[in-house]
């Protein structure tokens, strides 16, 4: 039963959306020279950046399905520069009300995709994932996967193991949904195995555009060398929702992110002729998200790939172990 509902789905994927033409062939668009005044002039853009509160913006819009794809990171309830600590129970319910919103807004085959970590408190962790579920299974929405992403870099903890890893939420609305599987291949581990028995013997087993990719994805995160460095302290890499896209949506169709930043989900949507809207408080991430849109528009976005392979850290001089180290009780 499953695998007839993806089939459909993979084969409506690869057909042309009628009536909606590839952005490169749209005229160039104003909207994107600066943020709209009002939310519902998004409704006409093709693609853009709104500044102001999410739920405000969700408000304005008509209640009617909208979003083929919501992806976002909200405020993790940190403390960041970005956000007011609340309670982890507050914190909650405002995020239901932006949740209660959204969901009536996504499409029948739509996609939502909730990228969350820890809330920590007096070193204790709550990992956010786990506050979210109940909130979107009273929705109703149908968890595809809860995605690991895994990445290579931050704080060392000193009192429980340091995080390397934080979650992806992927619910759909319906069973009829947009799964675009080998649009996000990658190679195979071992693609010159064969068939051992049965009528293939001898013949290559594996698929030749490679392997799904799972449900763990090791993909740098945002640091100061990464070619997608902004002045945003939490921004998502753009490789983690570059593959979403890909596999959740097809050409023309809308990418929503409620909690923008600096519009990396808008970049991820753009360099593959989706359309963007996205809406961000903070004047300053929109400006950035501004230029890295009309950067994505022009072909000349800076940003890593979904696929591009881990770097090998061994073959850097910093991976030499100092002479000074070669002593006994030390490695
Ligand atoms: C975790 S960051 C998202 C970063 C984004 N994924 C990126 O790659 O740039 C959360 C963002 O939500 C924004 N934000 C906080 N409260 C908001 C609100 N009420 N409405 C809209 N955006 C808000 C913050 O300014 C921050 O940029």
């Amino acid at each position: 039963m499953r695998s007839v509902k993806l089939k459909k789905a993979s084969v409506r994927a690869s057909r042309k959306r009628p009536g909606t033409p590839p952005l490169f062939m749209q005229p160039r668009q104003p909207e994107l020279l600066q943020p709209p005044a009002s939310p519902l002039e998004v409704l006409d853009a093709p693609s853009a950046l709104w500044l102001g509160d999410a739920e405000a913006f969700l408000k304005a819009m008509p209640n009617e399905p909208l979003f083929d794809l919501v992806v976002t990171s909200p405020p993790y309830n940190m403390g960041k520069a970005y956000e007011k600590k609340n309670s982890l129970e507050l914190y909650l319910e405002w995020q239901r009300r932006i949740i209660d919103e959204i969901v009536p807004r996504l499409k029948p085959a739509g996609s939502l995709c909730w990228q969350v970590g820890n809330y920590v408190d007096n070193g204790q962790i709550a990992p956010l994932d786990i506050e979210f579920a109940p909130i979107f299974r009273e929705h109703g929405l149908k968890m595809r996967n809860r995605i690991i992403w895994h990445f290579g870099h931050g704080l060392h903890t000193k009192h429980r193991f340091s995080g390397r890893y934080e979650v992806v939420l992927w619910y759909t609305k319906t069973d009829e949904y947009i799964f675009n599987l080998d649009a996000v291949r990658v190679p195979s581990k071992y693609p010159g195995k064969k068939y051992f028995k049965g009528p293939k013997t001898g013949q290559f087993s594996g698929n030749p555009l490679g392997k799904n990719p799972e449900d763990v994805w090791s993909i740098p995160n945002v640091k100061s060398n990464h070619v997608e460095k902004t002045s945003h302290p939490c921004q998502f890499p753009v490789g983690l929702i570059e593959r979403l896209v890909l596999a959740l949506t097809n050409p023309g169709d809308i990418v929503f992110d409620p909690f923008a930043g600096v519009a990396s989900a808008g970049v991820a949507a753009l360099v593959h002729d989706r359309r963007f809207w996205g809406v961000e408080i903070n004047e300053g991430y929109v400006a950035e998200g501004m230029q890295r849109l009309k950067a994505a528009r022009n072909g000349d976005a800076a940003y890593r790939s979904h696929n591009t392979p881990l770097y090998d850290h061994t073959q850097s001089n910093l991976s030499k172990i100092p002479d000074t180290w070669h002593v006994v009780g030390a490695i």
